[in-house]
């Protein structure tokens, strides 16, 4: 068979495979790798799911406008300038595609969240990376250097996965006012953690799209709902991409009943940012482990043989992200799960520890150290 012609922005792309290479069933592992809650949806969305079920049922074509006030409301902006999607990988996608040509620039300090890399490439657009400092904070003179170059998009993702850095909004701020005739994307995935948003300017900055995600403090991962907040002549245009019921059903149930129970969604961010990973962090430090903590429910840590660390961990059933490239290489990515889970990961990683070399230190985090189902929940 003669092969086809494939646009060659495609062809050149990279595959995504979320396969795990060893063939492992991540159902049976503690998943602390992709930044995912490890608690299910509270009760109050799994009732709303199932009344939504047995009431109205799940046959007609999904209607988001109620979804779409309850977020406005919850951001602080008009409903016009929200826009749900599904997921804010979504978001990503389509806002890409609104602004990037082949040639065109994009501006991002690296190492960032891959998909705006793969999207600008797939657009024949360029990535302009400005590298985080050794230290991990964000490269406020380079950016605003290259930012004079004067992309076609600016890109912040604050707090940035994976590096964990938050950007300071006021530097936002300079950006959006230097530059308003380029559109300057804030991805906010992690909010919920960090408490730091832009959202509320863009009913002042007509340049800033931010996105969102129920993803994370929301729990809703396998839901896929996420949402862009930016001015409605801006989001006119990047809702042409979006097809009219992008966003299923389940998901537009969930997320109007998670948001009408924000206590539940707060009780659990604080749980993970002030009780479980300030104990984590303790962990790491006992044992001399360098981390770089970040500000959301995740951290980066760098063993003595990180390769050899995450294929132990893997082999007990534990996952974490490994990273590639400058300034990570060697490093993964943990997400900080519940307390329970985390006294279970201590567990194994200071028998890893030991295994690949490392100092044991001390002792392991307060609290007792019991074993989690290994469907890791
Ligand atoms: C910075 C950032 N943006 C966006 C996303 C995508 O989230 P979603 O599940 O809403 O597509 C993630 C997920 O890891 C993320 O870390």
């Amino acid at each position: 068979m003669s092969a086809l012609e494939v646009n060659r922005h495609v062809r050149d792309s990279a595959s995504w495979s979320m396969a795990d290479p060893l063939g492992v069933d991540r159902r049976s592992c503690l998943r602390l790798d992709r930044n995912e809650s490890t608690r299910p949806v509270s009760g109050t969305v799994a009732a709303a799911l199932s009344a939504h079920l047995s009431g109205a049922g799940f046959h007609w074509y999904p209607s988001d406008e109620r979804l779409t006030a309850r977020i406005a409301e919850y951001c602080g902006v008009p409903a016009q300038s929200v826009l749900v999607t599904n997921g804010s990988d979504q978001a990503i996608d389509i806002t890409l595609r609104t602004f990037l040509q082949p040639g065109s620039r994009m501006l991002v300090a690296t190492p960032e969240f891959i998909p705006f890399r793969r999207v600008a490439g797939l657009l024949g657009a360029q990535v302009e990376g400005v590298p985080y400092e050794p230290d991990f904070t964000f490269p406020y003179v380079g950016f605003r250097a290259a930012a004079r170059r004067r992309p076609e998009v600016i890109v912040f993702i604050n707090p940035n996965n994976p590096t964990g850095t938050l950007v300071d909004p006021e530097f936002v701020r300079e950006i959006l006012v230097e530059y308003p005739d380029v559109p300057v994307i804030v991805d906010e995935a992690y909010y919920e953690f960090t408490g730091v948003t832009v959202a509320p300017w863009v009913n002042r900055y007509r340049n800033l799209i931010v996105f969102r995600t129920f993803s994370k403090a929301f729990a809703m991962a396998g839901l896929r709902l996420g949402y862009a907040v930016a001015d409605p002549a801006v989001l006119e245009q990047i809702r042409k991409l979006r097809n009219p019921f992008d966003v299923n059903e389940p998901a537009i149930v969930a997320g109007e009943a998670q948001l009408s129970a924000m206590d539940e969604v707060d009780g659990h961010t604080e749980e993970i940012m002030s009780k479980v990973k300030p104990m984590v962090l303790e962990f790491f430090r006992d044992l001399d482990v360098p981390v770089v903590p970040g500000s959301a429910n995740f951290l980066l840590v760098r063993p003595e043989d990180g390769a050899g660390t995450v294929r132990l961990l893997r082999e007990s059933r534990v996952l974490v992200q490994p990273l590639h490239g400058p300034l990570v290489e060697g490093m993964f990515r943990l997400t900080v799960g519940q307390r329970q889970e985390m006294e279970e990961f201590a567990r194994v990683f200071t028998h890893v520890h030991r295994e690949t070399g490392g100092r044991t230190g001390p002792r392991t985090p307060s609290g007792p150290v019991t074993r989690a189902e290994p469907d890791g929940t």
